[in-house]
């Protein structure tokens, strides 16, 4: 079947985070443009219609006509809908016991800090990644032990070994956040490499906690390998998925944490009380992973092809900047330092002269993030060749300016 991903939903007003809240993103980034015309590319969340087998099952929800107190367990098709996806697209047996509900990857990562570490202990983070989980290890009072991501040349994230072990080492660190893919450099981790930064951590006695939420958009080629795949032994590690992002159904709510080790499933648990779904997040869940595997092949050839072009047009409007295809998901990590900018100049650029709303590096890697932007390709082609030409446009007059002065 055809699917039409080049024409965006006008989402206005229709209670999004993205269109409507511009007050969430001037929490965050005080002065941000956001206007009518702003082109938003700073959040992992399309604009794409949904997969018609999951609208139909909001449907039939709806006209059931009554939303009570719904759970996970009330129904086998739930984790039979997990256990389907996994071995159709990863050839991996899961056991229903080892998936456990959650609202959102986000939460089992929470789930797992509460669980593994007190107060004040370390929560490694190998940067640059995703910045929310800088977020949940502040508000439980833990720690951000940092360790950094090599890069030999552009794009090519290698993990620090030396750094990885050190930092592991240190007796108060307790759980790992592993991002794989990695939000926001797109690095899909080989099973080799996992496996070493399992052992390295079991060694140390440290959680690994991996969040996978990203792991269905690859790049054509490309094999996500599940670190409980790549793992024999499984005693410190924690997966976490859902259909978030590959369906884009943050607004339903569904995500799970799969633990095989009954020890650390048990005290996963402990003392945390998980949100209910929804109706619509068992249906919809359910809908996505049996019903539409043909579109999500569909989305991703499309991502595919949006990330050649936009790399070869940064390429092209933006000379200085350097770009690269990742090799999962549908996120551009562009390095602007040959602009000579400041962290606040690139905003003002992009976001005021350009009107393209993108998120500074800075949030996903303090230490060096100063110089890059991660833009969202989570619009039609035209839409996101329209935002670069507009930054192409901004920093050549830009420049301009600079050289008068
Ligand atoms: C790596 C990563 N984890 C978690 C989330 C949030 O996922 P959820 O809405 O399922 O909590 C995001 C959203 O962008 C993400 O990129």
């Amino acid at each position: 079947m055809q699917y039409d991903f080049d024409h965006a939903l006008d989402r206005r007003n229709t209670y999004t985070l993205k269109y409507d809240d511009p007050g969430y993103f001037r929490r965050l980034a005080p002065g941000i443009r956001l206007d009518e015309d702003t082109i938003r590319l700073l959040l992992a969340d399309t604009d794409f219609p949904c997969a018609p087998p999951i609208t139909a099952a909001m449907h039939r929800v709806a006209d059931f006509g009554t939303f009570g107190y719904t759970t996970a367990d009330s129904t086998p098709a739930y984790k039979d809908s997990i256990i389907h996806w996994y071995d159709r697209r990863y050839g991996l047996k899961l056991e229903r016991d080892w998936i456990i509900y959650s609202n959102g990857a986000l939460d089992g990562v929470g789930q797992t800090v509460q669980a593994f570490s007190r107060p004040g202990d370390g929560v490694i983070l190998c940067h640059p990644v995703y910045s929310n989980f800088t977020g949940v290890i502040g508000r439980m009072g833990r720690k951000v032990a940092p360790c950094h991501l090599l890069q030999p040349a552009v794009g090519d994230y290698r993990m620090d070994w030396e750094g990885f072990e050190q930092v592991c080492a240190r007796p108060e660190n307790k759980v790992f956040i592993l991002c794989s893919p990695e939000n926001p450099i797109g690095r899909v981790w080989t099973a080799e490499e996992l496996r070493r930064m399992a052992d390295i951590c079991r060694k140390n006695g440290v959680v690994v906690v991996s969040d996978e939420i990203h792991s269905d958009i690859v790049r054509k080629g490309v094999k996500h390998t599940p670190i409980i795949d790549a793992v024999d032994d499984l005693s410190n590690i924690i997966m976490v998925s859902g259909v978030n992002k590959t369906f884009n159904l943050m607004g339903l709510h569904c995500a799970y944490s799969v633990i095989p080790d009954e020890a650390l499933r048990r005290q996963f648990q402990e003392d945390y009380e998980v949100g209910m779904p929804t109706p619509f997040a068992m249906a919809g869940m359910i809908a996505a992973y049996t019903e539409c595997e043909d579109w999500v092949d569909a989305l991703n050839q499309y991502l595919d092809e949006s990330m050649e072009l936009a790399v070869a047009r940064i390429k092209e409007k933006l000379p200085r900047a350097k770009a690269y295809v990742p090799q999962g998901t549908y996120i551009l990590w562009v390095d602007f330092s040959d602009y000579g900018c400041s962290p606040d100049e690139l905003q003002l650029v992009v976001n005021h002269k350009a009107n393209v709303a993108v998120q500074g590096g800075l949030a996903h890697d303090p230490e060096q993030g100063g110089q890059y932007m991660r833009m969202c390709l989570t619009s039609p082609k035209a839409v996101i060749l329209e935002a670069i030409d507009r930054m192409g446009a901004a920093f050549a007059a830009y420049e301009s300016e600079r050289g008068q002065a």
